[in-house]
């Protein structure tokens, strides 16, 4: 029988660093076209009478109108708070939680893409620890008291998978970055994707949230985390982006092509809510705080680029994004199948006509150090395959300007 010192020793390396995985719960999810009609039933479901709706206002879609009139049908009432805004800030956060403990609402429900249901997941959070600073939970599992209010979460973009995920993002509007808030706590109680919400995207964003998408699904897989329940729906997400962000970001008309990529980003983010993300993500948040750039843009912009630079840690895992994005991988090395993907995702992007690079969103030469920093910090770093430091973080942001 070997000793135990001896099995200590034969350890991988991914197991000395991350030994035990974490499978995070996601939420019940009504996915569908019309689904938005049901959330009268979701929120009594919940307990809910009187609701107040987190949005950024989604102006001139008559989204939340109509939303209102299901609630109201249904016995549901309302208030909204439409200040919550793209990169959500700290204050913004703040002001609503006040707003909720002034109310009598029993019930949180959120309506937009990924910046809504942050700021709604981050009050939530304040509210429930009678209104502490919504910078004290940046980092891991700083919750200390149960959610005190349900939370459904109604999303209307197809890339963040915020709907699904137990993480909140928010930016430190002091310091200028965006602070990653990472707890069970966050995840909401029930979530709605209806493709009829998301089909009133204008297709830059659907091209940006799609890339968003994309991203999840590659860090996810790539992560050094290496959960590898992960790998089924981010593979899965991998083939369905490549078969239809181009159709659904060209034509706002091609319902099948908008279903698909809803499934899509609900898959991408089921796979990176456990096996976390990589440091394409750290430096769209440190785009995020310092410039107020959107996400999905930024994502697109640092791909390929940071693909490149993790190939060399896992290139047996980029061959399996090869193969789930249609690439014929037989008889390649591994290195060579991932070079292949890498090229399929630059060409996904210029298909896209996203040409932007960080020195467009107004990254400049005297910021690459806090930003480097800020990135270096950021929580996704940890996921990623590549050991990366400040010096390497400031390259790769270097090789997107
Ligand atoms: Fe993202």
């Amino acid at each position: 029988m070997p000793h135990f010192r001896d099995v200590q020793r034969t350890l991988s390396q991914e197991r000395r660093e991350y030994p035990i995985k974490m499978s995070h719960a996601y939420p019940a999810v009504n996915i569908g076209w019309g689904a938005h009609t049901m959330v009268g039933n979701d929120a009594k479901s919940l307990g809910m009478s009187n609701a107040l709706i987190v949005t950024t206002g989604l102006r001139g879609t008559g989204i939340i109108e109509s939303i209102q009139g299901v609630l109201k049908h249904a016995g549901v009432s309302t208030e909204v708070y439409a200040k919550a805004t793209p990169n959500p800030k700290d204050h913004e956060v703040m002001e609503g939680a006040k707003i909720l403990a002034a109310g009598k609402f029993d019930g949180l429900i959120s309506i937009g893409g990924g910046s809504t249901t942050d700021c709604c997941k981050a009050m939530r959070l304040v509210y429930s620890h009678d209104g502490q600073d919504v910078r004290s939970f940046e980092g891991a599992f700083k919750a200390t008291q149960k959610n005190k209010l349900p939370h459904l979460a109604i999303n209307t973009t197809s890339g963040t998978g915020s709907e699904v995920s137990c993480f909140s993002i928010i930016n430190h509007t002091e310091k200028m970055y965006k602070m990653a808030l990472f707890d069970p706590n966050c995840t909401p109680s029930k979530s709605v994707n209806d493709p009829l919400l998301q089909q009133c995207m204008p297709k830059e964003l659907a091209g940006y949230t799609g890339m968003d998408a994309l991203a999840h699904a590659i860090e996810a897989i790539a992560s050094r985390l290496m959960v590898q329940s992960a790998h089924g729906p981010g593979l899965w997400a991998i083939t369905q982006i490549f078969e239809n962000l181009r159709q659904s970001a060209a034509n706002r008309n091609n319902e099948k092509a908008i279903e698909q990529m809803v499934w899509a980003e609900m898959a991408a983010a089921i796979s990176f809510n456990s096996a976390g993300l990589g440091i394409i993500h750290s430096m769209a948040h440190a785009m995020g705080g310092l410039y107020d750039s959107p996400h999905g843009l930024c994502n697109a912009i640092g791909m390929v680029n940071v693909c490149r630079f993790n190939l060399a840690a896992c290139p047996e895992r980029f061959t399996l994004m090869a193969r789930a994005a249609g690439i014929n991988t037989v008889g390649m090395s591994d290195m060579k199948a991932g070079e292949a993907f890498i090229d399929l995702v630059a060409e996904l992007k210029a298909d896209l006509g996203i040409t932007t690079t960080f020195g467009d969103l107004g990254l400049q030469e005297k910021d690459l150090d806090a930003l480097s920093k800020f990135a270096a910090a950021d929580i996704c770093s940890e996921g990623n395959p590549r050991d990366i430091g400040f010096k390497e973080m400031r390259e790769v942001f270097k090789s997107c300007m």
